[in-house]
């Protein structure tokens, strides 16, 4: 497959083409491109990624998107829809968030173009809001379980990270974030829930802990906001993370996610106007006119932030409640498979994303128990520090027999460990990708040649 996917089947295109191609050929080879691409989502054995899959719910958002797709939000004047469904958006998720119980009810919010901005934003306004007290080598405290999207914003903005570790229930350590805290931290930041893991630090000692020194605190609930949030509502015991802790001055949730929105959105939501307002970028006199930009995208798609709006609208509450309620069974049941092989163990009390690994006793490589599961044409995703995989469990996973058939399928898959002990296993610990180095090395994606070569069973 290589760097040309395809190749074998449709023409490269290698300069550009002198004439136009008929539409009819171009999406026969996208719905053929598409189809084979997301046959296993259907099967329900990808972690996390695909977190809706009602092709239902797909087809009327892409119903939505076709309106305003060819729209630019930055036209406000144009589109006068895009601000509504930008500001109900946002409040619906403050809602969500508990944002009324703040007094005065001052939570606000942006929409973003996904989870890394949403990471981002709200660092460029720590960094700010520093400066505005002569703070000038801003650091950042957060536990290493913390999402790459903060080092990115902290490189981006020069802002220090101190990386606090984890405790052995794989949640912010507060005595080692406190540790780490000194008169130059602009903020802390935690998650709910992280995402390798999908655990939930202890938000609110770093509420108190944010409270006691006057500085701010970020949750990232790019992953887990849109899924905890409903929680405690279906009776599970899940920890406050919102704003009805008063040392939550951002959150971050994104409707790409368990939102059930198109890719492409999130909700980042700040307890004041006040930080809202150092996010916002103006210049007054350039002679393109007076230009003004809440955040960091200039145009963007008016037909993302519809298809978010719709989404939630279409859901509601009770839509939201049902689709989460399957969600967190099935994560247990997931927990509960994995934990019936001694050899096995899961990492924490998850609740939705369900992190596992080898026993030390068994001494197996929990990499080639991957190898086998993706020759089943399950997509895991590999963790290190420790070795683990990560169950991320969205709406496809809860069909009827996927819990039955992963049972199945690890027992298999430590059997196969326990044959190979010793042979190199060819997956292991990459972010989104799910290859070796040796198939980086050679462009291959080894996964997607297994979801290609190997009948499913
Ligand atoms: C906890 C957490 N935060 C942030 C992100 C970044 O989101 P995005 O990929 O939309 O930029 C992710 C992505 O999985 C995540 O799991």
């Amino acid at each position: 497959m290589g760097l040309y996917p395809y190749a074998d089947r449709f023409p490269v295109v290698r300069d550009f083409p002198q004439q136009g191609r008929p539409r009819a050929d171009i999406l026969a080879e996208i719905e053929a491109m598409s189809e084979i691409e997301d046959s296993p989502y259907h099967e329900g054995k990808i972690s996390g990624s695909i977190y809706s899959g009602d092709e239902a719910h797909y087809h009327f958002l892409n119903e939505v998107f076709g309106h305003y797709s060819h729209a630019n939000v930055l036209q406000r004047d144009m589109y006068p829809s895009a601000t509504r469904f930008e500001g109900e958006i946002i409040a619906m998720t403050a809602d969500m968030m508990h944002g009324g119980a703040v007094p005065g009810g001052t939570v606000c919010g942006v929409l973003t173009s996904g989870g890394t901005e949403s990471l981002m934003n709200p660092l460029l306004v720590y960094r700010e809001w520093g400066r505005e007290r002569g703070i000038t080598a801003p650091n950042l405290v957060m536990p290493v379980t913390a999402h790459p999207g903060l080092l990115k914003g902290a490189h981006y903005f020069g802002i220090e990270v101190r990386l606090a570790e984890v405790t052995d229930r794989f949640v912010a350590d507060m005595a080692s974030v406190r540790s780490l805290v000194d008169e130059n931290t602009v903020a802390l930041a935690g998650s709910a829930g992280t995402y390798p893991h999908g655990l939930i630090d202890p938000i609110e000692e770093l509420s108190d802990l944010a409270l006691e020194r006057g500085i701010n605190l970020h949750v990232d609930g790019c992953l887990g906001g849109f899924i905890l949030a409903w929680g405690q509502d279906l009776g599970y015991d899940v920890p406050v993370f919102d704003f009805r802790l008063p040392g939550v001055t951002s959150i971050s949730a994104d409707t790409h996610k368990y939102g059930f929105g198109l890719k492409g959105s999130s909700v980042l939501l700040y307890r004041t106007p006040e930080l809202r307002r150092l996010q916002y970028f103006i210049v007054p006199d350039w002679p393109g006119g007076l230009y003004t930009s809440p955040g960091m995208s200039g145009s963007r798609s008016g037909g993302i932030i519809a298809a978010a709006w719709a989404s939630m609208v279409s859901l509601g509450r009770e839509g939201y409640l049902a689709i989460a309620g399957d969600i967190f069974r099935t994560a247990a049941e997931i927990s509960d498979a994995v934990r019936s092989f001694p050899e096995m163990r899961v990492l924490g009390d998850p609740f939705f994303n369900v992190a596992f690994t080898t026993t030390d006793d068994s001494g197996l490589d929990i990499f080639l128990v991957n190898d086998f599961l993706a020759s089943r044409r399950w997509r895991m995703n590999g963790l290190q520090k420790p070795s683990a995989l990560h169950f991320c469990v969205t709406r496809p996973n809860t069909q009827p027999g996927v819990v039955d058939r992963f049972r199945i399928d690890l027992a298999e898959a430590i059997q196969y460990a326990k044959d190979q002990q010793g042979t190199k296993a060819r997956s292991g610990a990459f972010y989104a990708s799910g290859v070796t180095t040796d198939q980086i090395a050679s462009g291959m994606s080894w996964w997607l040649d297994a979801t290609q070569t190997v009948p499913p069973t």
